[in-house]
């Protein structure tokens, strides 16, 4: 058994019924009908509609006040399920990975396991290991730039140009994500990958399975052609792409390159919704649009790769509509905390849009606030963790906003852009819970 050390002021509660039911109702559900591994736009219009979201975070600070620090232990069958309530216990959680809060959990192997059964994610030491290092390794987590970032530039830019000759003055979802993709494709898997369209739809048709996790019998020939046709391309290597970096590394058989490479294509999805988003940030706020044209007219092409208050944009976006909202852990033991116990294999949940949005603790719940990812470190104490944080940080946290950013300014370094639907965000009202990117569409003029 191993004591957790920082200072708790309650041990874990118990949720009565009426209040496990609500938290079922207003944060589980909704979490899961909007589509965990991907999303069904559908829902997520009607949680805009609704501000679902919103009160999700109502019911989390309601329990707060309820039952103290916590974690709240759901009043469920089967195993202990418990909602982390308060700042400290987020970073205790996270700062405790792979043990004795293992990142892989029941649920999140049913959903991945759909697509790629041995990415680092669900993967348990020993194995878990060396796909994290070769996950960290290629993405280069620890860097602000890629070192092949100057490469990315180039394709950014050609893709970009391409979109904005191809969509006029009028931007839509569609039209962007095809862009996006064509980039991503071309940046891991180098040029001949560029139009395989289909290698992206067949991992869709793989998320969409996975979302209902246990619940789907799984599509293992839809599976198999993916992982066949995603290898062809890493076999080529080709030179500039993330493939060849890949080739030439010493990859054994325990590292399963391709189930990573799986997991990169899949989560350039939400890398695409935090950038578009951002656009919608930028485009609704003139002081941040000041800034953003300032910061690309003042770096231009051969500085691409910094743009520190760009990414702060979209460090926002993942801010206030976090595309990953639950943080998920599971004990591998009994777990000592001040004034009780987790058992061993208690399925623990951080809601990460109740700490980004809980306007009791953070003064800029609400609005948009780039500063805060500039500011330094002190203030940082309140959990701010689109990408998690601890040893299963994501290992893109730096590399999904250095390629965002370098696309956003392909398209702003000539246009000037506005929302064609100016009311769904004003700098002046609190932003909405969430923010339906399938129905954003932008307005281009040439600036
Ligand atoms: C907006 C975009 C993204 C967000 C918000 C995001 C967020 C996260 C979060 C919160 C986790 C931890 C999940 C958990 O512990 O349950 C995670 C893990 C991971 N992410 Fe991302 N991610 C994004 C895009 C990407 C991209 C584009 C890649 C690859 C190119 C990537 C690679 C990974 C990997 C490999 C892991 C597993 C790390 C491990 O096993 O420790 N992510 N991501």
């Amino acid at each position: 058994m191993r004591r957790q050390d920082a200072a708790v002021r309650d041990g874990p509660a118990k949720a009565s019924i009426k209040d496990t039911l609500a938290v079922l109702a207003e944060v589980v559900v909704p979490t899961l009908g909007k589509g965990v591994l991907i999303r069904r736009p559908r829902v997520v219009a009607l949680a805009e509609r609704l501000n679902l979201d919103g009160r999700a975070v109502r019911r989390m600070q309601y329990l707060r006040r309820k039952y103290g620090g916590g974690p709240l232990l759901l009043a469920v069958p089967g195993r202990p399920q418990a909602m982390i309530l308060t700042a400290e216990h987020v970073h205790q959680v996270l700062r405790g990975a792979p043990e004795p809060f293992a990142p892989s959990t029941l649920e999140k192997h049913a959903a991945l396991a759909h697509f790629e059964e041995k990415v680092s994610l669900i993967s348990q030491p020993p194995e878990r290991a060396e796909r994290r290092r070769f996950n960290d390794e290629m993405l280069e987590n620890d860097r602000p730039v890629h070192s092949m970032a100057n490469r990315f530039v180039t394709v950014v830019d050609d893709e970009a140009r391409k979109l904005l000759s191809e969509t006029g003055d009028d931007l839509s979802w569609d039209a962007f994500i095809t862009a996006w993709y064509r980039v991503v494709r071309r940046v891991i898997l180098g040029h001949e990958a560029r139009d395989d369209q289909n290698l992206t739809d067949m991992l869709a048709k793989l998320r969409a399975a996975g979302n209902w996790a246990f619940l789907h019998p799984g599509r293992k020939q839809l599976q198999r052609r993916f992982h066949e046709r995603l290898k062809e391309h890493l076999k080529r290597a080709e030179p500039g792409s993330l493939a060849a970096r890949i080739a030439s590394r010493p990859n054994m058989e325990v590292t399963a390159s391709a189930d990573q490479v799986a997991h990169w294509l899949f989560a350039f999805d939400p890398g695409g919704i935090a950038t578009f988003r951002a656009l919608a940030l930028i485009a609704s706020h003139p002081e941040a649009a000041r800034r953003v044209n300032e910061e690309i007219a003042t770096a231009g092409r051969a500085n691409r790769e910094e743009l520190p208050f760009v990414r702060a944009c979209i460090l926002e976006s993942v801010r206030i509509w976090p595309t990953t909202p639950a943080i998920l852990r599971e004990t591998t033991e009994d777990v000592q905390w001040h004034g009780g116990v987790l058992p061993k294999n208690t399925h623990v949940v951080i809601y990460a849009p109740y700490f980004h949005r809980d306007d009791e603790n953070l003064p800029e719940a609400h609005r948009f606030a780039p500063d805060l990812w500039l500011e330094a470190a002190p203030a940082r104490r309140w959990p701010l963790i689109p990408f998690s944080e601890g040893p299963g940080i994501c290992p893109a946290h730096n590399f999904v906003p250095m390629l965002g950013s370098m696309m956003i300014a392909a398209i702003l370094e000539k246009h000037r852009i506005a929302l064609q639907d100016p009311n769904r965000l004003q700098p002046d009202r609190p932003l909405p819970g969430t923010l339906d990117n399938y129905t954003l569409r932008f307005s281009l003029a040439n600036s």
